[in-house]
């Protein structure tokens, strides 16, 4: 694995700003995951290096990059439909240069098809380009050609980038990049490359910066964060990690993600359960209830282990919620698959599901095996899915009542005049405070809630100082 630096190319930014007559300004929209919201940030880091000014508008706009995502094919679909919308820009400014980077842009019969279909897109380079973003852009400008990237994996892990983060309080901090774990329908480890985890070092100086700088919650990400430290010259694993990062001294939380079940172990547990800093959730996927589906996704752990490892954890973490994602209709799942899947999560009780139709991603093994199940089918298993879901996380929700919450206060509400702020577990409370207290800790009395969202009202002791 190469390990790099960024530095400051200064002869791309006199070819940008020679090209340019006056400051140029760039939009960046990144779709999909964490990881990927952090890439855009770097994104805008990297752009701001070289001269960029950063922009909320497409109108405003000399340069348009779209950081996709390939996850399912909506996800693409979206981003084509949005790549779409751009070529009236392009023929109102000749000189606007339009980018598409990202997951997508990793797979060669999505370029292709950017090159054959979409002629205004000048600029297309994969997941691992950032660092080199500006001499690309540079290339471009200078050639007058389009640039188009065919993906590649470098295997490398690029350090001090610059960054420009979307918020001043909650940080995306990654800690491993890749994914080694080939689920038989995901296309992540085709378009991230190999796993490769950062130097403790790094992260803890990543960290220490973020803290000193205020940042009150940081969200280790990575996409099976329980396999930290493979491959480092030092023998390191996640608990590890997080017990190194938890003596920083502060005032901050921490979350994390993802925590793939057949990797997260007792220590890990024991970990969430002793350090304070951590938040008591823990976003554990299980995909299906199904040891027979579950095989055929390589998920490489069973239903039963799956509880164990749950039941373990509520033992030892008093309070402690947990979330899932889950694949609905995985291509032969029969109904008495799918119904095993409902027992398990009627049994674990889920405060959050984030659930998917399977989409078939072209080049995983899944989308080889056959699928005779109809997507209206699948449709009404999801629907059933969710009222089973509904009904236990309403409920569990509306049980809250009456406790009083520290909360991060994160925006505005919905209802004008509210806030909302976020507990320990990862619920959403919304109650009337004014938009000043966006980014600070507050105590909170929840006294109801509607559907899975908590309302409450600010507490009394917020008039005293209040500790982790
Ligand atoms: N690394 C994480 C999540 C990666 S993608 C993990 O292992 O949990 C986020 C979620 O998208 C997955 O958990 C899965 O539920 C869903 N997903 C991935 N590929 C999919 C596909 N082909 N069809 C539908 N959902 C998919
Ligand atoms: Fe995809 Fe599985 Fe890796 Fe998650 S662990 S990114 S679902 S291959
Ligand atoms: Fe999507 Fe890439 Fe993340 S495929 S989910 S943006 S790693």
């Amino acid at each position: 694995m190469e390990k790099l630096t960024y530095s400051h190319d200064s002869a791309a930014a006199e070819t940008l700003a020679a090209y340019y007559e006056t400051p140029p300004m760039a939009y960046v929209r990144s779709y999909g995951c964490q990881q990927n919201v952090n890439d855009g940030e770097k994104i805008r880091g990297v752009l701001q290096d070289v001269g960029f000014g950063l922009c909320d508008s497409l109108e405003d706009a000399d340069l348009i990059l779209f950081n996709t995502c390939a996850v399912r094919e909506h996800a693409e679909q979206r981003v084509f439909g949005n790549i779409g919308a751009l070529k009236k820009l392009k023929e109102q400014n000749p000189k606007l240069v339009i980018g598409v980077c990202g997951c997508m842009a990793q797979q060669p019969h999505i370029v292709e098809k950017l090159r054959q279909s979409y002629p205004y897109v000048d600029l297309v380079f994969g997941v691992d380009g950032i660092d080199r973003l500006p001499a690309m852009l540079a290339e471009r400008l200078r050639r007058g050609k389009r640039y188009l990237q065919m993906p590649e994996q470098r295997n490398a892990v690029v350090e001090e980038l610059p960054i420009r983060r979307d918020s001043g309080f909650r940080a995306w901090l990654p800690i491993m990049y890749g994914c080694d774990n080939f689920c038989t329908y995901c296309i992540v480890p085709y378009v991230r490359g190999r796993e490769r985890s950062r130097e403790p070092g790094a992260i803890l100086a990543e960290f220490r910066g973020l803290v000193a700088n205020g940042y009150k919650e940081i969200t280790l990400l990575g996409q099976n964060v329980n396999s930290y430290g493979k491959g480092l010259a030092q023998p390191v694993d996640f608990a590890d990690l997080l017990n190194l990062l938890c003596e920083v001294p502060g005032d901050y939380q921490i979350r994390f993600m993802t925590s793939h079940p057949k990797d997260a172990s007792r220590k890990l547990i024991d970990t969430i359960a002793a350090q304070p800093h951590l938040c008591k959730h823990i976003h554990l996927p299980v995909q299906s209830g199904s040891d027979r589906v579950l095989q055929q996704m390589n998920r490489r752990y069973t239903a039963e282990q799956y509880k164990e490892l749950v039941r373990y954890a509520r033992q030892k973490i008093p309070g402690v919620t947990f979330s899932s994602d889950i694949i609905v209709g995985f291509p032969g799942e029969t109904e008495e698959d799918f119904s095993a899947t409902l027992d398990l999560v009627r049994e674990v009780g889920y405060m959050q599901l984030f659930t998917f139709i399977y989409s078939k991603r072209s080049g995983t093994p899944a989308a080889r095996m056959p699928d005779p199940v109809t997507h209206a089918e699948k449709a009404a298993r999801m629907e059933r899915l969710l009222r089973v879901q509904d009904e236990y996380a309403f409920a569990a929700v509306a049980a809250m009542a009456g406790q009083t919450v520290r909360v991060l206060v994160e925006a505005a509400g919905r209802t004008p005049g509210t806030c909302n702020g976020r507990l320990d577990n990862n619920l959403v409370v919304e109650f009337p405070a004014p938009e000043s207290l966006i980014g600070q800790w507050a105590q909170v009395r929840l006294t109801g809630s509607r559907a899975a969202l908590l309302v409450g009202e600010l507490a009394q002791e917020n008039t005293t100082e209040t500790e982790v």
